[in-house]
């Protein structure tokens, strides 16, 4: 018996199923772990910044944000090429001769304006990873009361002024970033976010990024679960109403 199914004349025009859209790899899993998290973070720590209530998810964020910047740093230079940190240099190294050759244009249509996008956007993601360092720095100084030991009240509200400094600019340049990532997707009509979610690119070609080590995005989520999960049990009250470090309680009990 033959049960192909005969295709009757009506059904001749109907349009065979949609082939697959031809897509390439272009982000592997660990730097969309890494991004999704450190974005997340970021948002928290801003978030419960003010006032002691929130202190210590606040610092467990901010320490969170760092330890994924060690991670990003690690990863560049024993990840894939394509997750090399060299290739964001070599973008921003383009930035003089960029630069230069703009008033030497002849017309503004004449000017390379995909490449100044895509500076700016290396410019951003270089200022998103290296404002963590005197971010994270000044707020254990902070936290520390190092001011304090140092040179005095004075001193401790000088680092508290140079954290909130960092923070509102980190602050800024998210909002920079967002921005320039909403501006692109209207301005080349295609959603410039997408490749951070799904991790590929439409098109036809060989993946950009070959491997996916979907193994490792694991391994980075479950350490931040665990690093978070190991804040929470050595704190005495949770995350809230812990306005000192577990450090000044020990040292509280102590006495
Ligand atoms: C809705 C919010 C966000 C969207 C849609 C988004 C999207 C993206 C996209 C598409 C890229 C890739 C850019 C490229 O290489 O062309 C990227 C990179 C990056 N973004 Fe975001 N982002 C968001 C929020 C954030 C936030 C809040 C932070 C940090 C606080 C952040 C930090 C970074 C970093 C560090 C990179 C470089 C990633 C790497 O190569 O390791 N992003 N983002
Ligand atoms: C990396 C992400 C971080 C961001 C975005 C951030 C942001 C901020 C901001 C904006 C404030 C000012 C709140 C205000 O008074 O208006 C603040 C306060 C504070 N942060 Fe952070 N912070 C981060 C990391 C840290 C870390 C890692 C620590 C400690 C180890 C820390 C400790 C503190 C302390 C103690 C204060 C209170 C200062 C005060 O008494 O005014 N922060 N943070």
């Amino acid at each position: 018996m033959n049960n192909t199914p005969t295709l009757h004349p009506a059904d001749a025009t109907a349009q065979p199923a949609p082939a697959k859209v031809p897509s390439r790899r272009v982000i592997d899993a660990p730097t969309r772990i890494f991004h999704w998290l450190f974005a997340l973070s970021f948002v928290g720590a801003y978030a419960t910044a003010d006032g002691e209530h929130w202190r210590l998810l606040h610092v467990t964020l901010g320490y969170t944000m760092a330890g994924l910047l060690g991670f990003r740093l690690l990863y560049g230079i024993f990840g894939p090429r394509t997750s090399g940190l060299g290739l964001l240099w070599r973008k921003l190294a383009g930035a003089p001769a960029w630069l230069r050759a703009l008033p030497q244009a002849p017309s503004v249509t004449q000017i390379n304006w995909r490449q100044g996008q895509n500076l700016l956007m290396a410019l951003t993601i270089v200022l998103l990873l290296a404002l963590v360092v005197p971010l994270t720095l000044s707020g254990y100084a902070t936290y520390n009361d190092w001011g304090a030991a140092l040179g005095g009240h004075w001193m401790g509200e000088v680092m508290e002024e140079v954290h909130e400094f960092f923070g509102n600019a980190l602050l800024f340049v998210v909002l920079a970033h967002i921005a320039l990532i909403a501006g692109l997707s209207v301005l080349r009509r295609k959603n410039q976010a997408l490749p951070m979610l799904t991790g590929r690119v439409e098109g036809k070609g060989p993946d950009l990024v070959p491997k996916n080590r979907a193994w490792l995005a694991a391994l980075l989520l479950i350490a931040t679960l665990a690093f978070g999960a190991w804040q929470w049990q050595q704190s005495p009250n949770g995350w809230v109403a812990s306005g000192i470090s577990t450090e000044h309680q020990r040292h509280q009990d102590d006495d």
